[in-house]
């Protein structure tokens, strides 16, 4: 462990005093007590110090959790900051806990979610994944990004049967091709604040990039917030189909890619959210009659560990570290078919729709 450098030093004792008197409910706020700063504020890993793990945070006061980890090392190095965020946000996880490890389990266990009518419509899973031997976004150099990438795309190519597909650089895209991509759904923006805040964003757009499988029901993004986003989606509600598809990718792809996974922490992404199975699943759901009752909608995605938010709902899986991909998956499914049932009984009860719909 190297120890930080007189000047960066300087630069966090003045941030810290300063984001004291900030008013936020991040949880990198709450949790970087003075205890845990003055043990943190000298520790380096082999490229990063705290300064770049809090650096969004300090940034953008509204984020909610406020803190990225620079590389897979970052998150033993500055454990006394990570570990509470990580148990608040996946809804308790404490140091001694272990994820319980890798299982897909049998996509046979869910079914279409649209067997009572037509709600859902769009289905999506997709993971995070990093590889073994590069840093996260911040601490790639031009040469580091364009290797990833090169990497990534030979693995890409393996593809094949409905998967099969290729892969296109963002800087070799047009700008109408990008246009249609994005609004199609399938590409990525350059990052938000919070990710340009974190140095996530270099030399963009060079060795990001978007593969596409032939009916585009396969998208991967390249170098986005993590090396690898790996999609699969379709519309309407057939996760069965959905899941099926995403875990043959994931696999394959795993095959041929040493992807970062830790005992502890199960596969390491960039943001803390992203740990674990770092699966988020989730609908877009059509609830006019209870889109119209929030408290009982947010009540019952709670119960099954849910989000929900908009109109047309997105309803994904919130905890993604502690459990395995396919209790994600059966959460995300258990619950959404309890919403389904909850917007069945309230129509049959004549309950009034909301007037936002169409
Ligand atoms: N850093 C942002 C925050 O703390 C986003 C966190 C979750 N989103 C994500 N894309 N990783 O609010």
């Amino acid at each position: 462990m190297e120890r930080v450098d007189p000047e960066t030093l300087a630069t966090l004792e003045k941030e810290y005093r300063r984001l004291k008197g900030v008013s936020s409910r991040m949880l990198m706020k709450k949790y970087l007590t003075k205890d845990v700063f003055d043990k943190l504020k000298y520790r380096v890993t082999e490229a990063a110090h705290a300064l770049d793990v809090i650096k969004s945070g300090l940034a953008n006061p509204d984020s909610g959790i406020g803190l990225y980890a620079p590389d897979a090392e970052s998150y033993t190095l500055f454990a006394d900051l990570f570990d509470p965020v990580i148990d608040q946000y996946h809804g308790g996880f404490g140091p001694s806990e272990r994820h319980p490890g890798i299982d897909f389990g049998s996509a046979d266990s869910l079914g279409d979610l649209n067997e009572w009518g037509d709600y859902v419509v769009s289905t999506r899973v997709r993971c995070a994944r990093s590889i073994e031997g590069y840093p996260f976004n911040p601490l790639l150099t031009a040469e580091q990004y364009a290797e990833l990438e090169q990497d990534v795309e030979v693995a890409l190519d393996t593809l094949d049967g409905d998967l099969a597909g290729y892969y296109r650089p963002i800087n070799r895209l047009s700008l109408e091709e990008q246009d249609k991509l994005l609004e199609e759904h399938l590409l990525f923006k350059q990052g938000d604040r919070f990710l340009e805040a974190a140095g996530a964003c270099r030399f963009w757009p060079d060795g990001r990039g978007i593969f596409l499988n032939a009916d585009n029901t396969l998208v991967v993004w390249v170098s986005e917030e993590d090396h690898l986003r790996i999609i699969s989606m379709q519309d309407g509600g057939d996760l069965r189909q959905v899941y099926s598809r995403f875990v043959r990718a994931v696999t394959a792809l795993g095959d041929r890619l040493p992807f970062s996974y830790s005992q502890r922490l199960g596969f390491l992404n960039f943001c803390p959210t992203n740990l674990g199975s770092a699966i988020r699943a989730s609908v877009h759901i059509r609830l006019p009659r209870l889109g119209n009752d929030r408290r009982i909608l947010e009540d019952t995605a709670d119960q099954f560990h849910l989000q929900a938010k908009d109109f047309v709902f997105d309803i994904s899986n919130r905890r993604r570290l502690g459990l395995t991909e396919i209790e994600a998956l059966q959460e995300m499914y258990d619950g959404v078919r309890e919403i389904i049932r909850l917007e069945k009984t309230m129509e049959k009860n004549g309950s009034r729709k909301g007037s936002a719909y169409f």
